[in-house]
């Protein structure tokens, strides 16, 4: 299949950076979110993105207007009537993600394919949704999506070997190294560090270290990029506990039990950088600063 016109389903964090990345690789990217405000803030923020591009002299004018003369934003999704291949990236939660994937498969072509950005979910659960299902797989990106190399491509008992062949082929025109997970919630990637995450989590919480202990140990001591609370704020304390929730009732296992102060966290409204406050605390553009 050629692909040529992609659809985004939610311009947030995740879906911003989708939409530049696709964008930036030369398709004609739709992007929708229920509403003009979430649309324009997520419009903006590639703006911004491509605008410190250009300033680093990374990315040329021409280049920068190409990519935004690509990007459509919408908040009718019967506007994705003519997309070749849809990624959604709405909040994680199964309901809402089949209600998109219900709408879709109404909406879109026949030959669509019809992708989920879920970080924890079945995608069987959500591709159960469609009369499509082999049309249907998970493509989880990693944020910041521009800057993080991996895709893990997930696919189903029901998703054939075209659908998978596709979707590694254009995760590949994405510049991403693909690798193909099994359609488990965590997949390989989540499933992994979300031991490693809760665990700091409650080191934080027994007072066994301090907060930025914690962060440089991890950080220094397996040369990573930034410490593990700090990521997570970056991240976001809901979408994690959400995730985690959904980890420990597939497997109950307790080593994926969320952290009563995670859960806590939350409740008071601390979900990290977009929200100013979470183990570290955030001015308006996001830096730290205490
Ligand atoms: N969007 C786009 N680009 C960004 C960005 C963003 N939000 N944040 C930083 N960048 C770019 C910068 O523009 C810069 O690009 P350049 O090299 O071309 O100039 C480059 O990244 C480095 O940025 P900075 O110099 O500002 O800052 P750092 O060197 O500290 O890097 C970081 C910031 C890229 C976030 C780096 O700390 C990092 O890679 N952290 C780890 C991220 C990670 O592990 N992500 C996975 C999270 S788990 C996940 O996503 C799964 C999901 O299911 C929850």
């Amino acid at each position: 299949m050629n692909i040529k016109k992609v659809g985004i389903v939610g311009c947030g964090i995740m879906g911003s950076g989708i939409t530049q990345v696709v964008a930036h690789s030369g398709y004609s990217v739709t992007v929708f979110d229920i509403n003009e405000a979430a649309l324009k803030t997520g419009l903006e923020s590639i703006r911004f993105r491509l605008q410190k591009s250009v300033d680093k002299g990374k990315l040329s004018i021409e280049k920068r207007e190409s990519i935004l003369a690509g990007i459509r934003g919408t908040t009718d999704i019967s506007d994705f009537g003519n997309c070749d291949f849809v990624i959604e990236a709405v909040f994680d939660n199964l309901e809402i993600k089949r209600k998109v994937f219900s709408e879709l498969d109404n909406i879109c072509p026949k030959h669509a394919i019809l992708a989920s950005n879920a970080s924890s979910l079945s995608i069987i659960d959500i591709a159960a949704a469609t009369k499509r299902m082999d049309k249907v797989l998970g493509m989880h990106f990693f944020n910041p999506v521009p800057v993080m190399k991996l895709v893990e491509v997930v696919k189903t008992i029901a998703t054939s070997e075209e659908t998978v062949e596709i979707s590694k082929e254009f995760g590949e025109k994405l510049g991403k190294t693909v690798v193909i997970a099994p359609d488990m919630p965590g997949y390989i990637h989540n499933r992994l560090t979300a031991v490693l995450s809760i665990a700091a989590i409650k080191m934080l919480e027994d007072k066994i270290a301090g907060r930025d202990d914690i962060d440089t140990a991890l950080k220094l001591g397996s040369n990573l990029p930034m410490g593990r609370l700090e990521l997570l704020d970056m991240v976001g304390l809901d979408t994690l506990l959400e995730g985690y929730e959904n980890l420990y009732q597939t497997y109950k296992d307790p080593k994926y039990a969320p952290p009563l102060l995670l859960k806590q966290m939350v409740a008071a409204g601390w979900l990290g950088r977009k929200s100013g406050r979470g183990f570290y605390i955030y001015d308006k553009n996001g830096n730290k600063i205490g």
